[in-house]
């Protein structure tokens, strides 16, 4: 298939690209050039700002595309311009989304308290407060205030011209993560310390 990918250089994105080169797909990787990936060669890259992206609407009609693996909508805004650009132009839309949408992340930072049947599914509650991020001054990888990936699937899942699909993913760590979510572990653990002490916050 002829898939073009949005974003795709920093963490998730390269391990997916090579993954997706081996099964024999053809891949346009379409970024701001900020970030750097070793990626296989025969990957095309179409530099540009996905603010910008309906100015890129002929590039992407010229590259005969079937899908669009958008790896980076944050906002409901990204998936609006998302499924306007590509109506017409490719014939579905994947866009990466996170556990986060599930009410038990509320759960977790003590914003909700319903007792939820686990494992989750796709079915289970999603939830009820929107902008998971906007009262946190810190917010993970500089994501913007609004921030809101519920919303991001409801535009990608509503629009009768163009099919979505939609891939939530959970917490995931590996080599390159950005957040070096499980560092403090790991150095305490090479260092050999008999007890590893967790912030209250986190112990919670
Ligand atoms: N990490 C986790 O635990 C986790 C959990 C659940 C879901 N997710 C989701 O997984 C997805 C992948 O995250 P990732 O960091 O691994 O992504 P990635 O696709 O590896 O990297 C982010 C990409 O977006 C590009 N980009 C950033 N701003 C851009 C803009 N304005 N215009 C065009 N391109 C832009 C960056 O390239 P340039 O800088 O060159 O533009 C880079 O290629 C995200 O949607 C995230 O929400 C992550």
């Amino acid at each position: 298939m002829n898939i073009l990918v949005i974003g795709g250089t920093n963490f998730i994105g390269p391990p997916v690209i090579r993954h997706l080169i081996n099964m024999g797909h053809e891949v346009t990787v379409f970024h701001r050039g900020k970030t750097q990936a070793e990626l296989p060669e025969q990957v095309n890259h179409l530099l540009g700002d996905r603010r910008d992206l309906n100015d890129f609407k002929n590039k992407f009609e010229q590259l005969g595309l079937e899908v669009v693996l958008d790896m980076f909508a944050y906002t409901q805004d990204d998936a609006q311009k998302l499924m306007k650009t590509f109506k017409g132009i490719a014939q579905n839309v994947v866009a990466i989304s996170s556990i986060d949408v599930y009410r038990v992340y509320d759960v977790l930072w003590g914003k909700e308290s319903d007792i939820i049947p686990l494992p989750l599914t796709e079915d289970s509650p999603l939830r009820s407060s929107l902008y998971p991020f906007r009262e946190i001054p810190y917010r993970p990888l500089n994501a913007p205030a609004d921030y809101e990936k519920i919303l991001v699937e409801r535009v990608v899942m509503s629009d009768p011209e163009l099919p979505g699909t939609i891939v939530r993913l959970p917490m995931v760590y590996g080599v390159n993560d950005p957040l070096r979510r499980l560092f403090p572990y790991l150095q305490r653990m090479k260092e050999q310390r008999p007890i590893i002490v967790l912030e209250e916050s986190i112990a919670n």
